[in-house]
């Protein structure tokens, strides 16, 4: 359901989904296919033969650094049922009571408005949910798409990650102002609930960049708040709260869900993914039995996102090209991503970090997987089904519509395919328009701009937070050199052939 949009007033509604923080494991439905993936079969290809590049597999030996990950079972859903509750329930059950929205903000436009939506959400941006809450109160709150819908070449696409969203500005933004909007007592109170949510999670959600995500963070953030069982909520933290310096990623794309057998870049996500997807509910939901009854449909919206399709490569395709590139492929990248088309098989591997050698931030130090987190969501209410181990290490991904989610890598730092398959030419620091039209299709990501400085020696904020520099902490753009060992017609091939996956 594509269409063009603009993403608009972003962090007045923030919301928090655990990112990685809450992650369960991968999509077990698909359990009895998923040994397959295991062992040998994906050591081999990881090596090329005269692409020595850098610890790329080259047996099945057991210490080869790829690790298998499990399927484990899931729970049935229905799909259809699944898109109707994503873009109409109120999962995140706290906002801006209606009666100030309304005043503020007009219908939105066709472009921003998604079908089979009910009553007011048919007139609502795709990334707003409105619904009467708990205490009776019409609320207006955004919703997963507000991260997990973005924008390619002018095109709306649901479950794309939104690689656009300013996480440099507070998350708070300007909510309370919405309180001279209101009259009645309980639409007040409504609205301080929410403001104060915001202002406990705002500390700890601050990018250095635009469009790099900080849900993991604010998920740890609010787990400290809550009582794991009940789920009640107590102002000051049970935890310790994490650092304010939040280790970045880039939103992944919800159509490797069905392939994946564990939700997050390191792996953290075991058990039940239906439990942990719904860990954006974490952020007003403080009754156990409101999150029971979420819970509840959680099953169909994961059966809704398991259907989803990457969309299809707009631009021409050099089919001879390609043919000789899946070759390559073949030889050098399949090992780890698996293999596509009619024989499509995907190894879920988990690869050690001195194999990867890329940012080891999320995978070593991040304070989002500090125990006290993981020992919250393990014991409690998520805990009963899902588990979060993170690994050290990242997945390899499948590569299933690769073209339309740049940047590359867990935490967006490489702007294209081709740097990512030449890690000299990797920008240090670089700058983009963050609009989707501005497409590299040679390139294969975002058109951008190399810089010869990063945030220091950037005199203006406003210019600053659209650099991407990878000298901060997490940041880096080194590692995943498989490719360096190719040549650069190879390479070209490589890239023609990503473009039909
Ligand atoms: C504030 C932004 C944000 C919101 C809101 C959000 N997510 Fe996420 N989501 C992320 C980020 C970032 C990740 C990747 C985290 C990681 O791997 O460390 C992620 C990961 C996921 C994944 C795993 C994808 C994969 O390939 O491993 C699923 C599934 C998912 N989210 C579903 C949801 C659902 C369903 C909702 C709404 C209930 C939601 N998310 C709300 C940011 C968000
Ligand atoms: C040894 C296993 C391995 C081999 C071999 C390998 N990759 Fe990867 N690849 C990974 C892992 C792991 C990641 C994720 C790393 C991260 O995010 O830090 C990744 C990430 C990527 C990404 C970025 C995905 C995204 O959404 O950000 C692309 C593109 C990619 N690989 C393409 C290739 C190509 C093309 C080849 C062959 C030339 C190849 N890879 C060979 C393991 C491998």
């Amino acid at each position: 359901m594509p269409r063009c949009l603009r993403l608009v007033f972003a962090s007045v509604l923030p919301l928090a989904c655990a990112g990685s923080s809450a992650g369960t494991e991968a999509t077990g439905d698909a359990s009895s296919e998923t040994g397959a993936a295991t062992t040998g079969g994906a050591t081999s290809t990881g090596a090329t033969t005269d692409a020595p590049t850098t610890g790329a597999p080259t047996t099945g030996a057991p210490n080869d650094g790829l690790h298998p990950i499990p399927a484990e079972p899931q729970r049935d859903g229905d799909p259809e049922a699944g898109y109707h509750a994503l873009v109409n329930n109120g999962y995140v059950s706290c906002g801006i009571p209606w009666t100030a929205y309304s005043q503020v903000f007009d219908d939105a436009p066709e472009a921003l408005r998604l079908p089979g939506r009910a009553g007011k959400n048919a007139t609502l941006p795709y990334d707003k949910t409105a619904f009467v809450g708990a205490g009776g109160v019409e609320l207006v709150s955004a919703n997963c798409l507000q991260c997990h819908a973005g924008e390619i070449d002018g095109e709306l696409v649901v479950g794309l990650g939104n690689t656009t969203a300013d996480f440099t500005v507070k998350v708070g933004g300007t909510a309370a102002l919405a309180d001279l909007f209101l009259t009645e007592a309980d639409e007040k109170a409504e609205l301080q609930r929410f403001v104060d949510r915001l202002a406990a999670v705002e500390p700890y959600t601050q990018m250095l960049t635009v469009g790099v995500n900080p849900a993991d963070n604010i998920a740890a953030v609010l787990f400290s708040h809550r009582d794991p069982d009940t789920f009640e909520w107590f102002d000051p933290p049970l935890l310790d709260l994490p650092p304010v310096v939040v280790t970045p990623v880039d939103v992944p794309p919800w159509w490797h869900m069905k392939k994946k057998h564990a939700m997050f870049y390191v792996a953290a996500g075991r058990g039940d993914h239906a439990r942990t997807m719904m860990a954006a509910a974490t952020l007003c939901t403080d009754d156990i039995d409101e999150a029971r009854a979420i819970d509840a449909y959680f099953p169909d919206i994961r059966a809704y996102i398991l259907t989803l399709e990457p969309p299809a490569y707009p631009f021409a395709i050099d089919a001879e090209l390609a043919a000789a590139g899946s070759h390559v492929f073949a030889a050098t990248c399949a090992g780890c991503h698996g293999t596509y088309g009619a024989e499509d098989t995907y190894p879920n591997l988990l690869v050690d970090l001195d194999v990867i050698g890329t940012d080891a931030a999320l995978a070593t130090e991040a304070s989002q997987f500090a125990g006290r987190y993981l020992d919250w969501f393990n014991k409690g209410f998520y805990g009963e089904v899902s588990r979060l181990e993170p690994q050290s290490g990242y997945v390899a991904p499948p590569l299933d519509g690769i073209w339309a989610t740049a940047p590359y890598l867990h935490n967006g730092s490489v702007p294209t395919v081709a740097a990512m398959l030449d890690s000299t030419s990797r920008p240090t620091y670089w700058t983009r328009s963050y609009e989707s039209t501005d497409y590299d299709s040679a390139a294969l990501g975002w058109k951008h701009e190399a810089l010869d400085h990063g945030h220091e020696g950037e005199p203006s904020a406003e210019v600053r937070k659209k650099i991407y520099d990878t000298t901060q902490p997490g940041y880096g753009n080194g590692g995943h050199t498989f490719g360096d060992g190719l040549d650069a017609s190879e390479r070209l091939a490589v890239i023609e052939y990503l473009k039909t996956l």
